[in-house]
């Protein structure tokens, strides 16, 4: 029996004694029936105003407990509990900094108006690499219910018509926002500007677009690639100086791509400017390990030379290893041929430690909380920078630590 059913109880019981008090009393009058009268009415009357008062009580209250014993209103309660509690939090955490961001790993409940999910529609590249599986768990570990957040993932198997289709889904399915990593730069205007008309902001991740409007997108965050290309081109100069022929073999990243143009520029601009540097040969292994081994099969029957092998990430590096590998070509610190990397994942700093790869170029794929971020400063009206670029550094096989491998995330 819960409180109000007690209440109700007593206050049934109370009216019902009062009354019976009452007309014992009257009924046994007589001399004594004056003083009865006079002793148990006003008992009798206060005894009686107090049940009604308990009972009025208990009747205002039964609304609640009648919810409490239907199953969809227990469940619609606990719902609110819930969203109230969400709501109490959010001011809290809103960890809203002072230009009205969250906190700054992107985690925390959000403060939605009726404390409800932000529904977010990723289209992700797919899973072609460690650094694109590092991508996606972070991005899901950001934008968790926990964090205020309803993630619709898709994953494009690195196929831009995948990611048109998805991005038209999540217009249809009406979500809050749309992050987009674009697997390639070109042909997202027409999908774009549906977006637009529907009014949901659309947030771009890693790679980037070429449109000629702007307004297509509310923001991007992502990798410097050209730096990154042009980080590589340096550290090539500098171990190489004073050779009179350099030969390079260059396994590039899905052909399009951001990451593939950026880094493709920085080493074409290092071979414009250093004479001695050769092309041998340049193909796309799409940045898959399973690419990277077929191509560089074929190039190494054609090329006995090779000075250096540009790798644009770390899987098509340990493909490339795994060909140079079974055709018993030596390769890094100690060999004949140099791994050049992007990514500097966790796989890849290993074998940085171990000598294989020469220099590697970190590119973070730590872009769950910085879309957090950027989705809270939304929500609370601010304007977050059109264009933000991650801070990124490289590592050399002749200074890398085994701590800076175990501080590694992914
Ligand atoms: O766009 C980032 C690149 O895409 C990473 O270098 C690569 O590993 C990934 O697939």
């Amino acid at each position: 029996m819960n409180m109000m059913n007690a209440i109700n109880a007593i206050a049934i019981i109370t009216v019902i004694t009062a009354a019976g008090m009452k007309k014992m009393r009257v009924r046994g009058m007589g001399g004594a029936r004056v003083r009865g009268v006079r002793v148990a009415r006003p008992f009798a009357l206060l005894l009686i105003c107090g049940g009604l008062f308990l009972l009025a009580l208990s009747l205002v209250s039964c609304g609640g407990g009648a919810a409490e014993q239907s199953p969809g209103a227990d469940a619609g309660q606990a719902g609110q509990t819930e969203k109230a509690g969400q709501a109490e939090q959010a001011p809290g955490s809103g960890a809203a900094s002072a230009d009205g961001a969250g906190s700054a790993d992107g985690s925390g409940p959000l403060d939605g108006a009726d404390g409800g999910l932000i529904v977010v529609g990723f289209s992700q590249v797919g899973a072609e690499s460690d650094w694109r599986v590092a991508n996606t768990k972070s991005m899901k570990a950001a934008l968790s219910e926990a964090n205020g957040f309803k993630l619709i993932l898709t994953d494009a198997q690195q196929k831009q018509e995948n990611q048109l289709a998805a991005i038209r889904e999540f217009i249809a399915q009406k979500v809050d926002y749309i992050v987009l990593a674009p697997v390639t730069e070109q042909g997202w205007d027409e999908t774009l500007k549906e977006a637009k008309a529907a009014d949901i902001p659309v947030i771009l991740v890693d790679r980037m677009i070429q449109t000629s409007d702007d307004s297509l997108y509310t923001c991007w965050v992502g990798s410097d690639f050209r730096k990154e290309g042009e980080t590589a081109v340096a550290w090539i100069k500098e171990a190489f100086s004073g050779k009179d022929r350099l030969v390079i073999v260059h396994l590039q990243g899905s052909l399009g791509s951001s990451a593939q143009i950026g880094r493709t520029e920085g080493l074409d601009a290092g071979l414009g400017a250093n004479a001695a540097w050769e092309l041998a040969v340049r193909e796309s292994a799409d940045f898959t390990q399973v690419r990277g081994k077929e191509v560089m099969d074929r190039i190494l029957k054609q090329f006995g030379r090779i000075d250096v092998v540009y790798c644009e990430n770390d899987n098509m590096a340990f493909g490339a290893m795994d060909a140079m590998d079974e055709a018993r070509r030596s390769y890094g610190v100690h060999g004949e041929t140099a791994i050049v990397s992007f990514d500097a994942t966790r796989k890849g700093l290993e074998a940085t430690l171990a000598g294989k790869i020469n220099y590697n170029i970190e590119c973070n794929p730590l872009h769950g909380p910085r879309v957090a971020q950027i989705i809270r400063q939304l929500e609370n009206g601010a304007v977050p920078g059109k264009l933000a670029y991650v801070d990124e550094t490289a590592f050399d096989a002749a200074t890398i630590t085994q701590g800076e491998i175990d501080a590694r995330d992914y």
